[in-house]
């Protein structure tokens, strides 16, 4: 067990904010954990768990003790002519699982390629591109529950995905650990090109290989997204917000090339579109600037996660005042 103390975690986030945890763990396996969790309640610390931090934003000081899953194992579950089933630790690199999996020609994970993060967070925010969310591939969620310290298992139903939401980030919101996943994925080379960008490549250049499909996935995310060694951030800062029909006709009669997506409910607009209508692309809040390629990304420039997210909410204030959308944040608060 090792347990450090006053820890830096500017290198443990993508937006690089400034940050120190009391205490902080890395574990590779439950009973490490268990160990872990054990010094933790002695000491009296409330424990918080860290992924890959890719989608989160964190205070100048984190008291407690923070703790990351680092056990990167994988093992076959099943497997028959068409599918095959595997556990993957929550340690596993996302993007290296999703390159590694098509290599095997385990096939699902390719427009999710080039996604930052760790395997385990990946449930959290179901995350999704491309016209894929990552729930169309996830059987079972293992983990451990922070309080008791019991391990559970949530089928996929369990877990409540939707659009960048799971019971997660609802109702275990901050109270489990996850250790691992259960994937199913399928050896039939299918691809979905509904993206327009990937079906105009489609057009061009045939229909793609999954892997030759992560490929181009890479190349758009390349083109359209910072990286964040280069410039740090969080991905999409904001999600797309529905919006119910009546409001959407009340836009529309005002915005007429306004882009929007009919759910089933409601209708969907592009919160990069809302941001970089106001003019912010490239614009400094502070020491946090909207990209200027991507008005839905914030670069933080040698901010802390409070200038993070006073940017943040003047960009809401300012969205909500030209078109009455209330923008809601895409990365967790520590
Ligand atoms: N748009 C603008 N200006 C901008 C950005 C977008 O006008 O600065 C317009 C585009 O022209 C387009 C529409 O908005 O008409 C949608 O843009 P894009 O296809 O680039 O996708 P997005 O809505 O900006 C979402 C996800 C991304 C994901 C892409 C592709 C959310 C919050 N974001 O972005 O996810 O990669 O679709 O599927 O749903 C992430 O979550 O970190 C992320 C990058």
């Amino acid at each position: 067990m090792n347990i450090q103390q006053n820890v830096s975690l500017q290198a443990f986030n993508t937006l690089g904010v400034h940050s120190y945890a009391q205490f902080m763990a890395q574990v590779s396996s439950v009973d490490e954990f268990k160990e872990v969790a054990s010094f933790a309640k002695e000491e009296g610390l409330a424990i918080k768990v860290l992924g890959g931090g890719s989608n989160v934003v964190l205070p100048e000081a984190v008291s407690g003790l923070v703790v990351q899953f680092t056990g990167c194992q994988y093992h076959v579950l099943e497997e028959n002519h068409d599918h095959v089933a595997l556990r993957v630790e929550a340690g596993f690199n996302w993007h290296e699982l999703v390159m590694f999996t098509l290599q095997q020609g385990w096939n699902g994970l390719q427009n999710l390629a080039y996604i930052p993060g760790l395997v385990g967070a990946a449930p959290v925010q179901n995350i999704g591109a491309y016209g894929v969310e990552v729930k169309e591939f996830i059987r079972v969620v293992h983990g451990v529950h922070l309080g008791s310290g019991q391990a559970f298992e949530l089928t996929n139903d369990a877990c409540q995905f939707e659009y960048r939401e799971s019971i997660f980030k609802q109702a275990l919101d901050s109270q489990t650990l996850i250790t691992a996943v259960d994937f199913i994925l399928s050896k039939s080379p299918v691809v979905n090109t509904s993206y327009a960008p990937l079906d105009q490549m489609a057009e061009d250049r045939g229909v793609p290989t999954p892997l030759e499909l992560a490929d181009w996935v890479i190349g758009v995310r390349k083109s359209k997204l910072p990286q964040p060694d280069e410039l740090p951030n969080a991905g999409s800062f904001f999600k797309n917000p529905v919006i119910n029909d009546a409001e959407f006709e009340r836009l529309k009669n005002k915005f007429a090339n306004m882009p929007h997506y009919k759910q089933t409910v409601g209708v969907k607009i592009p919160a990069g579109w809302l941001i970089d209508q106001m003019g912010f692309k490239g614009k400094a809040f502070g020491a946090v600037s909207v990209h200027k390629q991507q008005a839905l990304v914030l670069i933080n420039n040698g901010g802390s996660g409070g200038d993070v997210l006073a940017a943040a909410q003047a960009i809401k204030e300012a969205v909500f005042n030209e078109y009455g959308i209330a923008l809601e944040q895409e990365p967790r608060l520590f």
